[in-house]
């Protein structure tokens, strides 16, 4: 029996605070009208000061092991996709890994932007079914409302932040992961960008003039690639798992616009009432819109074991992809004494503490302390 790649565990977190469309029209010369009915988006949740995208998606992840009933030293593989990481490096993974006590798993980021989870679930199902690994957390999380120009209404409507996880394991059973197409086009690349810093236009004056460190958008173009994408690949993916769209139970897109999602349902000529939709109340959280989409319709019973589904992403690079899949749950039931997720925090917060003491002490021991908290590249003790 061949190995399965099953989605046994999922868990969202979006910040507490929600900002309406009236609120933003304070802010910007924008209507709750207009936004609506371009974007269907209404409100949108704001990550507050103390958060941030490993925060964020440190939750979602501590939620999906709880309902996978996996202990995160079990894991072997963290992958987190985002358009919005907390730092260049290192990799945000590498953070909720340590946040999480994920001690023996490999973590890094994977980046293609609102693609970004479709394409990391993808990645992390193939190291399953090879046999590489036995488990791996895929974490969709962004803060992307800290990357966008307040002053151009064109974008800065758009967008809010969230966390999204499923945790994937091995498993002789039929179902999880059934397959996935995915697609990239990068002389699209500047349809959809976010320039500085980076290599091209490193973080000085000239580019904060320019306004290059916030996201830029030519959203006709965009909105046209979006519509067109969107159904090819959910075709594409349907038809590798040697299914049918008639065989499909849910279709969960990548939420970035209701009239996007309408123009995609009529192009594969399927009904609205077949896609799980929430863009209303969380706006674009790019790599975080899918899971959150997920957890929203698996707890309000929706989404059933033994469904098949589609989640397919579209985004900047140009990228785009949809991974095919038969829900199922988690492998075990429930253990009795499982830890929570606060204990969790603990006892990794405990173990990381420990560990950057030790790599202190040794330092002091060996009289590399000269090194330590200088001015410039800072110590570990940066990272929070
Ligand atoms: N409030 C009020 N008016 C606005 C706003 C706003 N927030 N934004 C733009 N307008 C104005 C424009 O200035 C323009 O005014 P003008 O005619 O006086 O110049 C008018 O509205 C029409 O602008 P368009 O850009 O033509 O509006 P359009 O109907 O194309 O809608 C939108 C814009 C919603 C951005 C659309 O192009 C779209 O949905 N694109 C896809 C965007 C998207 O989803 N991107 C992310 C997907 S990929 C990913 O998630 C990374």
């Amino acid at each position: 029996m061949s190995i399965q790649a099953q989605i046994t565990g999922w868990g969202a977190y979006v910040p507490q605070r929600i900002v309406t469309n009236d609120d933003l029209s304070k802010i910007v010369d924008t209507n709750d009208e207009w936004i609506v009915s371009r974007t269907g988006i209404s409100e949108r949740h704001f990550a507050s000061e103390e958060e941030s995208t490993a925060s964020l998606a440190t939750e979602a992840a501590l939620q999906a092991l709880q309902v996978a009933g996996l202990n995160p030293v079990e894991l072997d593989l963290v992958i987190v996709a985002s358009s919005s990481p907390e730092h260049f490096f290192p990799a945000t993974a590498c953070l909720v890994q340590d946040r999480i006590g994920a001690n023996k798993a490999g973590a890094y980021d994977l980046l293609a932007a609102c693609s970004g989870f479709v394409f990391a679930l993808d990645v992390a199902a193939q190291a399953i079914r090879s046999g590489s690994i036995r488990s791996a957390v895929v974490i969709g999380a962004e803060t992307l409302t800290r990357f966008l120009d307040w002053t151009d209404r064109n974008t800065c409507v758009l967008f809010g932040d969230g966390a999204g996880a499923f945790v994937l394991q091995a498993s002789d059973q039929p179902g999880g992961v059934l397959a996935s197409a995915i697609h990239s086009d990068g002389s699209g690349g500047e349809l959809l960008i976010l320039p500085s810093p980076g290599s091209r236009h490193p973080m000085n004056i000239q580019a904060l003039e320019a306004r290059l460190q916030y996201v830029q958008m030519n959203g006709r173009e965009v909105f046209r690639f979006a519509t067109r994408a969107l159904g090819q690949v959910v075709q594409e993916s349907i038809a590798k798992a040697g299914l049918k769209l008639e065989d499909i139970q849910w279709i969960i897109p990548h939420q970035a616009n209701m009239r996007i999602l309408e123009a995609a349902a009529k192009n594969l000529k399927v009904p609205m009432d077949r896609f799980v939709i929430n863009v209303d109340r969380y706006g674009n959280t790019s790599t975080a819109s899918i899971p959150i989409a997920v957890v929203e319709a698996v707890q309000d019973g929706r989404i059933r074991p033994g469904d098949k589904v589609v989640f397919v992403g579209f985004g900047a690079g140009l990228t785009w992809g949809a991974v095919t899949a038969q829900w199922s749950g988690p492998l075990a039931p429930p253990r009795r004494h499982a830890p929570t997720p606060k204990l969790i925090r603990l006892l990794a917060g405990l173990r990381s503490g420990l560990l950057r003491l030790l790599r202190r002490l040794d330092a002091v021991v060996w009289g590399r302390m000269q090194n330590w908290g200088q001015k410039g590249p800072p110590g570990d003790d940066y990272l929070p």
